[in-house]
């Protein structure tokens, strides 16, 4: 038995939108390249806010949490985010020095998922983040409480769906300095699989 509410939910649609040509013949070495490529065009393509993401981070008994904050930098180092402290993150953070970003730019049917450990950024670089936020957004912050963490990912998904649900994913995972290659995998059945899985590395 339904309820009135899980049919609703089942009568909304989902995996709408146009995917852009995804040439996975070309894909560059390293994961960042792809994303600053994708989170780029979903920007083009008019995603609002495509620096939105969901963090996920867990407290030291394992306990699950997420919520959504704003991408500040991609660079060699990681993808760095800003907080308080004083937050429930910023807890969780110092408990679990681990997070996951997810990120979801619907017309364009395109997701990424970063997973790594996290670590704190220098007080330089926090400090020129705090800096740059709004005279208005920095009133709030208690002095010392602002930090910038970036996640070094070791794993990134980036997924794209089909129409006809034959899904791309490509898995980049980290294997010392590299990003490992690994094999190609075929869905046996297109219609229910989650797709195409291409796992990629340098
Ligand atoms: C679009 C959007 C962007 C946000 N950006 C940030 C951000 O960059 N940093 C932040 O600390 N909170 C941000 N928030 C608020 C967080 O979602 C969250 O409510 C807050 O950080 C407290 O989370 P915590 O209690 O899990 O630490 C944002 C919320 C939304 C909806």
């Amino acid at each position: 038995m339904t309820s009135a509410l899980g049919d609703w939910l089942r009568s909304q649609p989902s995996l709408t939108g146009s995917p852009p040509a995804f040439d996975v013949s070309a894909l560059p070495a390293s994961p960042a390249a792809l994303f600053e490529a994708w989170i780029r065009e979903a920007a083009a393509a008019g995603v609002p806010e495509p620096h939105a993401a969901t963090l996920a981070t867990a407290d030291a008994d394992g306990r699950p949490d997420a919520r959504t904050l704003i991408l500040k930098d991609l660079d060699d180092r990681g993808w760095a985010f800003a907080s308080t402290r004083s937050s429930a993150k910023g807890a969780q953070l110092a408990a679990n020095p681990a997070a996951a970003l997810d990120f979801w730019w619907q017309p364009l049917m395109r997701a990424v998922r970063v997973r790594g450990a996290v670590s704190e950024a220098t007080a330089a670089d926090t400090a020129a983040d705090l800096a740059a936020r709004s005279a208005e957004a920095r009133r709030g912050v208690a002095p010392g409480d602002w930090a910038l963490w970036r996640i070094e990912a070791d794993r990134v998904e980036f997924w794209q769906g089909a129409a006809d649900r034959r899904h791309v994913r490509v898995v980049y995972e980290r294997d010392g300095a590299a990003w490992r290659h690994s094999p190609l995998h075929h869905p046996e059945a297109p219609g229910d699989s989650p797709g195409m899985d291409l796992r990629v590395g340098g």
